[in-house]
């Protein structure tokens, strides 16, 4: 089987209710980057930033997969599908996805503050974590989620999927953030690249396939196209 590789951003989860960061309702709209998605913000004010993932955590369970999360987990039965997703929802996993890099982290994961880390699985009947909430370490519990300024720990095996590509397809994501948006450069040359977004994304590269849609009706389009090969 031929291997699909895609790169996932917010607007994957748009159609289930969740806010992409950078629209015009975004998330970034009503919360300070530096204040809840920096080390500093964390440091600053710790009971805000867990407050915040808090609410996220509350968001995620009542929510559930789109026709295009469903799309994506059903095209396994004709490729290789792997997803490197910028999200931290579940909602690939939710949706049956095999395969998925969270290359910034993953809400319904905490980790200690101490070094080296453990992370622990948060289960939905306790997805609050508190000041004073604490690691078998000793040390204060965080979410596990790459904040800006920090390591991206799965970007070199994100690379070595992007490498393998047959196809690649991007999906939901302004590719304003880094390293995600640089993994466009190692897509092998010559490849098909399919983009879906239902506006403009600027990526200065001309064999890109637009496909100007939001997740669930591109992922319909892009079944067809794919399927017809
Ligand atoms: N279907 C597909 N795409 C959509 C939809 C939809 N229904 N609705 C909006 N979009 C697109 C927007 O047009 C935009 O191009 O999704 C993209 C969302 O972009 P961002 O809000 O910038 O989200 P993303 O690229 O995932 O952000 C990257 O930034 O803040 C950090 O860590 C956070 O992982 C996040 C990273």
């Amino acid at each position: 089987m031929k291997n699909l590789v895609l790169l996932t951003g917010a607007g994957m989860s748009a159609e289930s209710g969740i806010s992409t960061f950078r629209d015009s309702d975004g998330l970034w709209e009503q919360h300070k980057v530096a204040d809840v998605a920096t080390p500093a913000g964390f440091a600053a004010n710790p009971a805000r930033v867990l407050s915040f993932y808090n609410e996220r955590r509350k968001q995620l369970l009542e929510v559930v997969p789109n026709p295009g999360h469903e799309a994506l987990a059903a095209l396994e039965d004709y490729f290789d599908v792997h997803i490197i997703t910028q999200n931290i929802d579940n909602l690939h996993e939710q949706a049956g996805s095999s395969h998925i890099i969270h290359l910034h982290g993953e809400l319904m994961k905490v980790r200690s503050t101490g070094y080296p880390y453990k992370e622990y699985t948060l289960t939905p009947d306790n997805i609050e974590i508190n000041i004073g909430d604490k690691a078998e370490d000793g040390c204060q519990l965080r979410p596990h989620i790459v904040w800006f300024g920090e390591d991206v720990p799965q970007i070199e095996v994100a690379i070595k999927e992007v490498e393998k590509a047959d196809v690649f397809v991007i999906i939901g994501t302004s590719l304003n953030v880094y390293p995600a948006a640089g993994l466009l450069h190692y897509v092998p040359k010559g490849i098909p690249i399919y983009l879906i977004d239902p506006k403009e994304v600027n990526t200065n590269r001309k064999d890109i396939h637009f496909i100007k849609a939001g997740a669930s009706e591109g992922m319909d389009i892009l079944r067809k196209i794919l399927l017809d090969q």
